[in-house]
């Protein structure tokens, strides 16, 4: 048979896709990233968490004392939480800084029906000082289709990459209108004001379990919150973020 170079590249990939369910690693599909290169990004511990290491979800630093993260990340007893700096490998523990949690804010508008307003303050009972922190994107502008912000976390990466070790993909805002076309994200509460829908169309990067509440950062500002998604890096169903510009009012008041 004589089959050309370009088609048989095409069938490869295609059997890949089928293979592998056309996920790739991170956060899925991501590359690892230093904690010296995101040194705002924080891992949200818990003890009652399945994982030795504590592993339970992500956050991000944007004061001295203060993270956001996730509100539905807060199921716990805020005892059983401590915040983690500075460790990109979660089983490294001869490195970081750890803080327990001595506050716990929730947004008075999350709810589990719609899922909206995803995102909570913690106060740290140990600030981590001097480390930089990461501005709240306040402007509603600033989410649009096009522009490329980058997700950290420590999520799975369904073999993509090691586990448990801080893992960073850009992902593309694909626009609100993107998420409203699907049904079931508009049936599980997306809305334009409040979210951020980003990834890729054709699957294989994306946030996955264990990221929510860490941060999509865009220009080094705070653009949204991992909050959630249909399966990890599926065709056709992109991450939904907690979009940090639709809860800025009461974000400030608790980041002061
Ligand atoms: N809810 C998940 C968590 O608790 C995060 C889901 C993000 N999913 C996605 N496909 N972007 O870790």
């Amino acid at each position: 048979m004589n089959v050309s170079r370009g088609v048989q590249v095409v069938l490869l990939a295609a059997l890949l896709l089928v293979v592998t369910g056309g996920a790739k690693p991170v956060v899925v599909g991501g590359t690892v990233t230093s904690a010296a290169e995101a040194p705002w990004a924080i891992a949200l511990n818990n003890t009652q968490s399945v994982s030795s290491s504590g592993r339970y979800c992500g956050a991000v630093l944007v004061k001295a004392d203060k993270i956001v993260t996730a509100a539905h990340c807060m199921d716990e007893a805020a005892s059983t939480y401590y915040a983690v700096q500075g460790r990109a490998d979660l089983a490294d523990d001869s490195v970081g800084r750890v803080s327990a949690i001595s506050k716990v804010w929730v947004h008075p508008g999350y709810n589990t029906k719609d899922h909206r307003y995803d995102v909570a303050v913690l106060t740290l009972a140990q600030p981590f000082t001097g480390v930089p922190v990461l501005p709240l994107e306040t402007r509603a502008r600033a989410d649009r289709a096009g522009v490329v912000p980058s997700v950290y976390g420590w999520g799975d990466t369904q073999g993509t990459g090691p586990d448990e070790t801080l893992q960073k993909a850009a992902v593309p805002d694909l626009g609100d209108k993107t998420c409203l076309a699907n049904q079931g994200y508009v049936t599980n509460g997306y809305a334009a004001a409040t979210n951020v829908c980003a990834g890729y169309v054709e699957g294989g990067i994306d946030a996955c379990q264990g990221d929510s509440g860490g941060p999509l950062v865009l220009n080094g500002r705070l653009l949204g919150v991992v909050s959630w998604g249909q399966g990890c890096a599926q065709p056709g169903k992109p991450g939904v973020y907690t979009e940090i510009a639709g809860a800025a009012k009461a974000l400030l008041q608790q980041v002061r």
